[in-house]
């Protein structure tokens, strides 16, 4: 079984790599776009790696339901699911800015088990398995040992629905307002998972964002971890995908990050 698994793995490395071929014929060409909202944006690559990433892993993981970004419209996640998002950094990948991934998270009864996400740019591929530590290019990876918030460089994002000016909007602005001060600098580089990935190898030391899909971080999430980082909701409560704030950190100064957070109401 054991081995069977490694595999399996082994074989969904390859099928990534493959996809990432197909991010590049895309990334250096001249791409159209459509949009999604008046801020998120999609071109024919998000489909076409899609479409390439599902016919290729669901015969090799027949028993879990695919969630990904671009097809999913079910409302409840699955037990055993494969999350998938086929370009995270959508608008990077439209501006040519090299900080993007193709992202795939299996999990098994709720859990991260497997976790890939590969920037094909930068031929940065990152992995892990449920114990078995994170790693980068083969190399093993851990999180910082930073243990004050005002030395660390702390990533985020921010919500597609910034422009309704809604409760997002504001514990966006508000958040910032008061960590600012506290920390050595922020990064918003426009693509959550590498942003956890870079948590995972210590080039940040504290992440959060408000309103992430399923799909941008069910694989990041495990790479953390195994990293050796922390993930929790907003004031430390479990986090768990259906979370709408989600905040990660080199475990050391996760108490001082969630402090100079607001509070968000819902959550
Ligand atoms: C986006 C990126 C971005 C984050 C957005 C995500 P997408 O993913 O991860 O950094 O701020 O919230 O939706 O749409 O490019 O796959």
């Amino acid at each position: 079984m054991y081995n069977r698994h490694m595999e399996r793995f082994k074989i969904l490395k390859e099928i990534v790599l493959e996809a990432g071929e197909i991010v590049k014929k895309g990334y250096y060409s001249t791409l159209e776009f459509d949009k999604k909202s008046a801020t998120e944006l999609v071109t024919k690559y998000d489909k076409a790696v899609e479409d390439f990433l599902i016919s290729k892993i669901k015969p090799l993981y027949s028993n879990y339901e695919i969630v990904a970004e671009e097809s999913f419209l079910g409302k409840k996640l699955p037990k055993n699911a494969i999350y998938i998002d086929p370009i995270d950094g959508t608008t990077n990948f439209i501006h040519k800015i090299p900080y993007l991934g193709i992202s795939i998270g299996i999990w098994e009864d709720y859990k991260p088990k497997e976790a890939i996400v590969y920037n094909p740019i930068l031929d940065e591929l990152y992995s892990a398995k449920l114990g078995e530590g994170a790693y980068l290019n083969g190399n093993k990876i851990s999180v910082s040992k930073e243990s004050n918030l005002q030395n660390s460089i702390i990533a985020t994002g921010f919500p597609y629905v910034k422009h309704e000016m809604g409760k997002e909007y504001y514990w966006v602005v508000d958040s910032l307002k008061t960590l600012l001060p506290k920390i050595r600098d922020i990064r918003r580089l426009g693509a959550a998972a590498i942003d956890l990935c870079y948590l995972a190898e210590g080039k940040f030391n504290g992440f959060y964002e408000v309103n992430l899909q399923p799909w941008d971080v069910a694989a990041s999430i495990l790479i953390v971890k195994e990293a050796g980082g922390e993930i929790s909701g907003i004031r430390g409560i479990e986090y768990n995908l259906e979370n709408q704030i989600i905040v990660a950190s080199n475990r050391k100064i996760h108490k001082q990050l969630l402090e100079n957070l607001g509070d968000f109401d819902g959550e």
